[in-house]
């Protein structure tokens, strides 16, 4: 499996450090991902490179021009391509959309600034508007990295142990367990003895009750799915 991310943006410096670093950069490095990061600007005609004008209709802020962004999204996409728009009104992010997304091939992500994108593009050019959560960010380009971090790690091979996917929160709709690593007692503060104990239907039983306890105090939503 290997996935291609085309990322539209007007401030690719704020990730591009991210796509170098760890995980991100091993799975570019094997090949199982390509991460490129674009300056909108770049698609701009103008001698001002202008990317944004006043709304029409009035109200406060900017809104992004059509034309840049048709002439980008035009230029990078193939027949087989998703084109995604960042959004704080998009469908949620969660691992369930993540592993829908794992199986296109090419995803061009466009990240918004000011008051967005000209409603055209939404209508024409996006194929899939995504937030990852109930705030608003200054820009999308935050979220773009989000959600390119949070699908790469379900490409068969990314994560190199695989367990941790079907361990982790979420893949079970309950939260985590506690994890405990050397030394047993630190400044008094000891690790569970079951943990200690060898015996792995104990540990296994006592993660799965503290997974179900964590979730009813702090995600009770989760338990009534
Ligand atoms: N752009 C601004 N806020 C956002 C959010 N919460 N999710 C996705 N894109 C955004």
């Amino acid at each position: 499996m290997h996935l291609e991310f085309d990322i539209l943006t007007l401030f690719p410096e704020m990730v591009e450090g991210f796509f170098a670093s760890s995980m991100l950069a091993r799975g570019q490095r094997n090949g199982l991902i390509d991460i490129r990061t674009h300056q909108l600007r770049d698609w701009t005609t103008d001698k001002h490179n202008k990317t944004d004008e006043l709304p029409y209709g009035g109200g406060a802020g900017m809104v992004m021009k059509p034309e840049p962004i048709f002439a980008a999204v035009e230029q990078l996409r193939k027949p087989q391509t998703k084109v995604v728009y960042m959004a704080p009104d998009g469908v949620p992010l969660s691992s369930q959309l993540a592993r829908e997304l794992v199986k296109e091939e090419h995803l061009i992500i466009l990240s918004g600034h000011y008051e967005g994108v000209d409603q055209r593009v939404r209508d024409e050019l996006v194929d899939l508007e995504v937030s990852i959560g109930d705030y608003v960010l200054t820009n999308g380009t935050l979220a773009a990295a989000v959600v390119i971090d949070c699908v790469s790690r379900f490409i068969p091979g990314f994560l190199g142990d695989e367990k941790s996917l079907t361990e982790e929160s979420f893949m079970s709709t309950l939260l985590g367990f506690p994890q405990y690593t050397r030394p047993a007692d630190f400044r008094g503060m000891r690790v569970p003895e079951v943990l200690l104990s060898g015996d792995h239907a104990a540990i296994a039983k006592w993660r799965h009750e503290q997974q179900i306890e964590k979730t009813r105090q702090l995600r009770p939503d989760l338990l009534d799915t």
